[in-house]
């Protein structure tokens, strides 16, 4: 029998396949209708139009039925959507962070992953959070989907039934990099997943700027290898002569930790030529102080390494 990748996958299956089918009914049948008609009622046979008026049966029926066909269509649609709002008590919570360009976990004992690690059989509730635009976190394999607006709060649950690795994807468009928004799920065993759980994430001191470059999606739109993304890349940024433009003007400035810190406070005060204006945010409210001097930490060490 048929299970599903989640508890929620028979029944969303079942809704859309009743949908589906209903329209495939309608979708053919019209189609005979109105071929019949045209070969029936065409002006060889008929040269005279005739108006038809008042036909009380036929427009009850025409009413009734299709009433009853979507409220058949409704009701299996909200059978299937109530128990989506409705989280058991002992569903482990996982935060969700989507933000232009990436998704990032984070469990109750603090640990942060790029990857949605589970134990299967288990129900999982996801608390959701954006802290730009609206994101859409999706998982085709488990039937699940849930929007993530900024500023307002919103979840998701679910049982993953098998084990296995599982897309998850940004359904809504959220900017030119929405189509690289994904990561994956990987469902194993209790087992497993306490392993994994209890295993810290390996941050060396000296990779802290880079850790949190990654946390904070920095490097999907800076690239650390040279090649050229929306942004920038950040190799070789620390010391090298910038072209940049501001307020349409071209100077050319040093990238020291000033520049970075500006750079990052302020992104569309000095634009590097060659990239567009208003592609990234000011990051004042999320990286700190603390935070900007790992980073330039980060990009100074890395600029004493031999090439
Ligand atoms: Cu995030 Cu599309």
């Amino acid at each position: 029998m048929f299970q599903g990748a989640s508890n929620f996958a028979k029944g969303v299956d079942s809704a859309f396949f009743f949908i589906f089918a209903i329209s495939i009914f309608f979708l053919v049948g019209l189609t005979i209708v109105m071929i019949w008609f045209m070969v029936h009622y065409n002006r060889k046979r008929h040269p005279k139009a005739e108006q038809i008026k008042d036909n009380m049966k036929l427009e009850v029926t025409w009413t009734v039925i299709p009433l009853i066909i979507v409220m058949l269509m409704f009701y299996y649609g909200y059978a299937v959507f109530k128990p989506m709002r409705q989280v058991p008590d002992d569903a482990m919570v996982v935060k969700v962070t989507g933000r232009m360009w990436n998704w990032s976990f984070e469990y109750a004992n603090g640990k942060i992953s790029n990857e949605l690690v589970l134990p299967v059989g288990k129900a999982v509730k996801l608390n959701l959070f954006s802290p730009d635009v609206i994101h859409s976190l999706y998982i085709p394999a488990f039937r699940i989907k849930e929007d993530m607006v900024p500023g307002k709060d919103n979840y998701m649950w679910f049982i993953p039934n098998i084990e296995g690795t599982y897309e998850i994807l940004c359904a809504e468009y959220c900017g030119l990099r929405h189509s690289f928004m994904e990561a994956k799920t990987r469902i194993v065993t209790e087992e497993e997943f306490q392993k994994w759980f209890a295993e810290e994430t390996p941050i060396v001191p000296e990779d802290k700027g880079l850790a949190i470059l990654q946390n904070n999606a920095c490097t999907s739109c800076h690239s650390l290898d040279g090649s050229k993304l929306v942004g920038p890349t950040f190799k070789g940024l620390f010391g090298s002569e910038r072209l940049v433009m501001e307020n349409g003007v071209e100077k050319t400035v040093t990238a020291d930790s000033t520049y970075i810190k500006r750079a990052i406070l302020e992104p569309d005060k000095e634009i590097v030529k060659g990239f567009a204006p208003g592609m990234m945010r000011a990051y004042d409210k999320v990286i700190t102080e603390d935070d900007i001097k790992a980073i330039v930490a980060y990009f100074e060490s890395q600029s004493k390494l031999p090439n």
